[in-house]
């Protein structure tokens, strides 16, 4: 499979090497549409890109709400704003979700490799009872252990999306500089300088 590096690529790796005394620059707001067409949205996780892709990785529970909203509805935004260079991306595309039930070797490689770096205390919130469920007044449903930590559980999900626009707004300098990377119909990075 060929690769080339999308343009915006550079631009975002300069801003994370910039901001990376900031821990809170590796969360970004992820947008869905939930069956009834409404915006969702909630901060998640960057997990880097996934290898020889454009792809972000995200991880969930795939007992969350968000995993309907990408069932029915794919494309997704992201709002990821960086406080030290006080840049703002925003990538759109659509969520492939990566699940158990995943055939693609390499997919379920990344799945697993995900699930290696989490923290013990990361993987043990997936053995929580259900995300977004009325709590039952029973404490020890949190308190339950993992006893078998070194493959992913069945909940474990690896969400990828691919950009097809990117826009990038710089606040630094007047006027403020903002661009625009898209797709066109053969799948080739444009590039456009749009008003801030
Ligand atoms: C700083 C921070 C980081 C978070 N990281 C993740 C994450 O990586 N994955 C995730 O599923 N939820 C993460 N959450 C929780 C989500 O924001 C959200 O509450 C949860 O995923 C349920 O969302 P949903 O009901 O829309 O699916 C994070 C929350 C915060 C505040």
């Amino acid at each position: 499979m060929s690769f080339s590096l999308a343009p915006w690529r550079p631009i975002l790796a300069r801003a994370l090497h910039r901001n990376r005394s900031k821990p809170h620059s590796r969360y970004l707001q992820l947008a869905t549409v939930n069956v009834k067409g409404q915006p969702s949205n909630r901060t998640v996780v960057f997990r880097g890109f996934l290898e020889k892709t454009n792809q972000l990785q995200i991880v969930t529970d795939t007992r969350s709400s968000k995993i309907k909203d990408i069932q029915h509805q794919p494309w997704c935004e992201i709002c990821w704003y960086f406080s030290q260079t006080r840049e703002q991306f925003r990538l759109s595309g659509n969520i492939t979700l990566v699940n158990q039930e995943t055939e693609d070797k390499r997919l379920q490689e990344a799945r697993h490799t995900l699930w290696g770096k989490l923290s013990t205390e990361a993987k043990q919130q997936f053995n929580w009872p259900s995300p977004g469920q009325p709590i039952e007044p029973i404490e020890e449903n949190f308190c339950k252990q993992l006893s078998f930590i070194e493959s992913p559980v069945s909940n474990f999900c690896l969400l990828l999306l691919e950009p097809e626009q990117v826009d990038h707004l710089e606040l630094r300098g007047k006027p403020h500089h903002r661009q625009i990377y898209y797709w066109n119909e053969q799948k080739n990075w444009i590039t456009q300088s749009v008003n801030p």
